[in-house]
């Protein structure tokens, strides 16, 4: 995937968490203090520049009265370099204290949202199966993308500005009583009938400018799809059906638009006349008080200075509030993740399995459904017992539990009914890692990831070396034809491994099972038809890989039925049947039939 696409996506993710449900309240984003609270050092430099920035510049309005007052008489003209000097002075610390206070705010919001990230991903790859199985992998992923981004812009800047603003709220209505409380009553009064209009209008455009997103996204969402299927439409001669939809799609955003522009039109006119009015009308009684002498002129522009400030802080605000709705409905998607409790875990005092691990293998009356599915039991009272080294076969119809088998001795789920054990010892008492390492897994489908050859062998064992990765890779057949990719071991698979054959999958998925070293062996062959030559040799790599462990196989050829010591026959999730091939095919129960139909009559005869 390029840079680009990349980019592109988690561009559109962010979009997408933008229209997504805002938090009711802003309560969830307390979940995030734990976060904030592990940097105190960072926190205590933004509360300084916040201060410190806050002070300058409500320091500026009464340098600009002194000026006024004093600092325009002739007689006094030493004096107006000093208060200039001062001026300057504000200046340079408000510049460094903003600096600052944007670094550190900056830094604690990139910060927070790496450790979130870090957090969720850790607490997602500790979970069960179940939890996939409810939640699609794009919503995780755009959580673990789209929603910490959303998260790392306000903590990172509409915090910022939030705070700063509510700093200079207060500190600027502090002052403006200071000033004059008289006229700051007469603000005080004034204030709502400018606010609440540009709060109500505010909110109308915030909420036409997100459907006009919407409606923005629909056209692209229909362009992209007949745009990557243009043969499809021109050949079906849906030309002409396809441009209406779009201009259809297209007048609805302009429409939905225009509104929007109207409403925000309206809103500049009303916020000026209102501000304006505001302000002329302070100023006229602020001008009385002058001409009256009660008050100095400079004294007055230092009121109308810190009103200002005032009312641009309330907007401010009011804007952020936005934001901050925003990354409450965010955190509150992360920590639902976060409070997903693993079903399966380590009990706190976990019984160890000796080492070596021989691998005597334990079911003992074991039912169990799966958590999605608990009217159908996929296994019925299953017991069996498998002694270390032997190579047992389950062969049944498609359903009849056989993968379910291997799931719940890598305990990705527990049984609720009876006992599994590995060497004697009950899953549920020991540590699942350690369980899971004394196996070494084939699966139905073969897993291969966007990495190197070499890389997907070595995921097996990561601390593997090369010669090892090579020994294993000449084991399970697979070492010639990796030999001949264009760059070798370390040619790229691509994503899923679509650059190799069925078979190639397979025999590096063989190799990574056998660089595992795992005393036990669950082998879950794949029915994917495999050419006679690659048959043979992924028969050869699986002779190598089963000598002297404990295999499972869930077989379907009958190369491997044949060569194991017992086969199991299931039916519903139940034995109903077991020995070896002779025998059993003399029975002539369901293993004689099934035989037939899958390895074919001669083989049953
Ligand atoms: N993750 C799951 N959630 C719910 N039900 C499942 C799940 N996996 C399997 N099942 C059900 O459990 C039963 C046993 O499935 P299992 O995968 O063990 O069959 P199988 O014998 O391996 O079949 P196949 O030969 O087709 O692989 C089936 O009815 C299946 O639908
Ligand atoms: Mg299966």
């Amino acid at each position: 995937m390029s840079r680009n696409t990349s980019a592109d996506i988690v561009a559109q993710q962010e979009d997408e968490a933008r229209r997504r449900p805002r938090g009711r309240t802003v309560r969830p984003l307390l979940a995030l203090v734990p976060f904030i609270m592990k940097y105190p050092g960072m926190i205590a430099g933004a509360f300084v520049a916040l201060v410190m920035a806050t002070l300058a510049t409500l320091a500026m309005p009464i340098a600009v009265r002194f000026m006024i007052d004093n600092g325009f008489s002739r007689d006094d003209a030493g004096s107006i370099d000093s208060y200039f000097l001062a001026l300057l002075i504000v200046a340079i610390v408000l510049g460094a204290a903003s600096a600052t206070r944007f670094f550190f705010v900056s830094w604690i919001g990139e910060r927070v949202t790496a450790d979130l990230r870090q957090a969720v991903y850790a607490h997602i790859t500790r979970l069960s199966p179940v939890f996939f199985e409810v939640t699609r992998t794009g919503e995780v992923l755009s959580r673990l993308t789209a929603d910490t981004t959303l998260i790392k812009s306000v903590v990172g800047s509409s915090a910022s500005i939030a705070l700063r603003n509510l700093f200079m709220f207060f500190g600027s209505a502090i002052m403006l009583v200071y000033t004059s409380p008289a006229l700051s009553g007469l603000a005080a009064l004034t204030l709502p009938a400018v606010i609440v209009p540009m709060i109500v209008f505010g909110r109308m455009v915030r909420r036409l400018a997100r459907a006009s997103q919407d409606r923005i996204a629909d056209t692209s969402a229909h362009a992209a799809e007949t745009i990557s299927a243009m043969q499809t439409v021109q050949s079906f001669t849906h030309e002409v059906e396809d441009r209406r939809v779009y201009a259809h799609a297209v007048e609805n955003s302009f429409d939905t638009a225009k509104l929007r522009i109207l409403a925000r039109s309206g809103m500049t006119a009303i916020a000026i006349v209102l501000v304006f009015a505001g302000v002329v009308g302070i100023l006229w009684v602020g001008a009385q008080n002058v001409v009256q002498g009660t008050m100095t002129a400079g004294t007055l522009g230092q009121f109308i200075i810190y009103a200002v400030l005032c009312a641009t802080s309330i907007g401010a605000l009011s804007e952020v509030w936005g934001e901050v709705q925003l990354a409450a409905g965010a955190t509150e998607r992360l920590v639902e993740i976060l409070q997903v409790t693993p079903q399966i875990t380590a009990p706190a005092n976990p019984v160890a399995i000796a080492k070596p691990v021989r691998g005597l293998i334990g079911f003992d009356n074991v039912s169990f459904s799966y958590p999605t599915r608990p009217e159908i039991s996929a296994l019925n009272g299953f017991s069996l017992s498998v002694s270390p080294g032997e190579t047992v076969a389950l062969v049944g119809a498609s359903g009849a539990g056989k993968s379910t088998v291997f799931q719940l001795l890598s305990r990705f789920y527990d049984p609720q009914l009876g006992q599994i054990t590995l060497d004697g010892v009950a899953l549920p008492t020991a540590d699942p890692t350690h369980v899971r390492a004394a196996l070494a897994v084939v699966p139905q489908e073969t897993v291969i990831f966007a990495k190197s050859a070499f890389e997907n062998i070595r995921f097996g064992r990561p601390e593997a070396s090369r010669e090892d990765v090579i020994a294993a890779a000449h084991a399970a057949q697979a070492h010639e034809f990796l030999e001949r990719l264009p760059e070798g071991y370390d040619t790229e698979l691509g994503e899923r491994g679509i650059t190799l054959s069925g078979g190639q999958r397979q025999r590096i998925a063989i190799a990574r099972a056998i660089l595992r070293a795992a005393p036990v062996l669950l082998l879950d062959e794949a029915t994917s038809a495999l050419d006679a030559e690659s048959e043979v040799l992924v028969q050869k790599a699986l002779g190598n890989l089963m000598v002297n462990k404990t295999t499972l196989v869930i077989a379907h050829r009958l190369a491997t039925v044949l060569k194991a010591d017992r086969i199991v026959v299931m039916a519903d999730g139940q034995i109903i049947a077991s020995g070896r091939h002779e025998a059993l095919l003399a029975e002539g129960g369901l293993y004689a039939r099934l035989v037939e139909l899958q390895f074919g009559r001669h083989a049953a005869e």
